[in-house]
C-alpha cells in the first residue's frame, strides 16, 4: 500500500482543517496510506509524524486553525536541514506528500522536490491571498468576512461620534484582503501596498467626507503600507481641525474562526485533485488552485515564478463606491 505525507506550514489559515479531512478520506478511499507530519518542517525533521484514518479528521471541517498544527521552520531552508527531512521520510515509507501552506511553504517543498524528486503537491492556504497563480488561497474568503464584521462594527461606533477610523489588516506585502473587505464594506479609504499613498489627499479625503455630510469614515490599511499608529500620526501632523482619529489594529482575530463555506468546497476540491495527482505516474512537484472557477494544477516551478498583479481595476472600483 502506498503511503503519503500531509503537513501544514507557515501561517494557519480557516479551511486548512477541511483540506486535511479531504486529503485523509479521499486517500483512504482509494486505499492509500496517510500519515500527519505535525507542526509544518519543523515534524518533518524531528518525525513528529503520526498515521491518519478517517476518524482522526471527524469533526474538524468547521474549525480554523488546523489540527496538524503548524510552524515557521527557517532551518529548512538550508539543504542540510532538508537531508535530514529526507531521511525522517524515507524511514517512515512516506513516498510522496502534500503541503497546505502559503509561499514560503510552497517554496520549501519545491526546493525539497528539486533536491530529492520526491512526488509532492502543494494546497494553497494563507490568509494573504499572495500566490501569482491562483485566484484564491484557502482561509482568505473567511478573512475577508472577519474583517467584514469587524467594519460593520467599528462603523456603527464611528458614525455616533462623527468619527473617522484607520482599521489595519494583515496581508503581508499583498493587498487583496484590504482591498475585497473595503469594497464589500463601504470603505471610504483603501490603502495598499501596491498603489503609491498620499498622505496630504487622506487628510483632505476626511475633511471633504465631512463636508459631504458623511459622519463616519472607514480607513482599510494594509499591513504592507505601514501601522495604523504611523498613520495616524502621519494624518495629524497636517492641519486637520475637528478631525478625531481611532485606530483599530484586527491583528490574529482575522486569522481564526470557523472557515466559510467558500473555504470549505475549495479546501475539499483541492484536497481531491492534490490526491489524484499523487497517484498519478508522473507528478513530480506541483501546486493546485483555483483560476476562473475551476480547479487547476501546475508544475510548482512555474506556479511559484509567475509575478503577482493586483487587481488595479477592482481597486478603482472600491475606490470610487466608497466616496
Ligand atoms: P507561508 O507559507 O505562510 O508563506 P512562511 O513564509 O513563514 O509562511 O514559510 C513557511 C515555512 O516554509 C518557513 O518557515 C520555512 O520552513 C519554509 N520556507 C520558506 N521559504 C523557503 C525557501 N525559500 N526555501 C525553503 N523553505 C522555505
Ligand atoms: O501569512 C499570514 C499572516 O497572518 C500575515 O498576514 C501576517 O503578516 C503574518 O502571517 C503574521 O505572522 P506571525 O503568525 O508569525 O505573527
Amino acid at each position: 500500500m502506498r503511503r503519503i505525507g500531509i503537513l501544514t506550514s507557515g501561517g494557519d489559515a480557516p479551511g486548512m482543517n477541511a483540506a486535511i479531512r479531504g486529503v485523509v478520506r479521499y486517500a483512504n478511499s482509494l486505499r492509500l496510506e496517510v500519515y500527519g507530519i505535525q507542526c509544518g518542517y519543523d515534524g518533518m525533521l524531528k518525525g513528529d509524524i503520526i498515521k491518519m484514518d478517517n476518524r482522526s479528521v471527524s469533526d474538524i471541517i468547521h474549525k480554523g486553525g488546523t489540527m496538524l498544527m503548524t510552524s515557521r521552520c527557517p532551518e529548512f531552508i538550508d539543504i542540510k536541514y532538508r537531508k535530514k527531512a529526507n531521511a525522517v521520510l524515507q524511514a517512515y515509507g512516506i513516498e510522496s506528500f502534500i503541503v497546505i501552506g502559503g509561499d514560503g511553504s510552497l517554496r520549501g517543498m519545491r526546493d525539497f522536490y528539486n533536491d530529492f524528486g520526491t512526488p509532492c503537491v502543494g494546497i494553497p492556504g494563507t490568509i494573504d491571498n499572495d500566490l501569482a497563480y491562483t485566484d484564491y488561497t484557502l482561509g482568505f474568503d473567511t478573512a475577508v468576512n472577519t474583517v467584514l464584521n469587524a467594519i460593520n462594527n467599528v462603523r456603527d461606533t464611528m458614525t455616533a461620534h462623527n468619527r473617522a477610523c484607520i482599521i489595519e489588516v494583515m496581508g503581508r506585502k499583498c493587498g487583496d484582503l484590504a482591498m475585497h473587505a473595503g469594497l464589500a464594506g463601504g470603505a471610504e479609504i483603501i490603502l495598499v501596498p501596491e498603489m503609491p499613498i498620499d498622505v496630504a489627499r487622506i487628510r483632505k479625503e476626511i475633511v471633504y467626507d465631512k463636508i459631504k455630510g458623511k459622519n463616519s469614515v472607514i480607513i482599510i490599511l494594509a499591513e504592507g503600507v505601514c501601522s495604523c499608529a504611523s498613520l495616524k500620526e502621519q494624518i495629524l501632523a497636517g492641519d486637520v481641525d475637528d478631525i478625531q482619529i481611532r485606530t483599530v489594529k484586527l491583528g490574529y482575530i482575522q486569522r481564526g474562526g470557523t472557515p466559510s463555506m467558500a473555504d470549505r468546497v475549495l479546501a475539499s476540491k483541492c484536497a481531491v485533485r492534490a490526491v489524484d495527482l499523487l497517484v498519478s505516474p508522473n507528478c513530480g512537484g506541483r501546486v493546485v488552485g483555483i483560476k476562473d472557477n475551476k480547479i487547476m494544477d501546475m508544475d510548482v516551478d512555474t506556479a511559484l515564478s509567475i509575478e503577482r498583479k493586483f487587481d488595479t481595476n477592482l481597486y478603482k472600483i472600491a475606490t470610487t463606491l466608497g466616496k
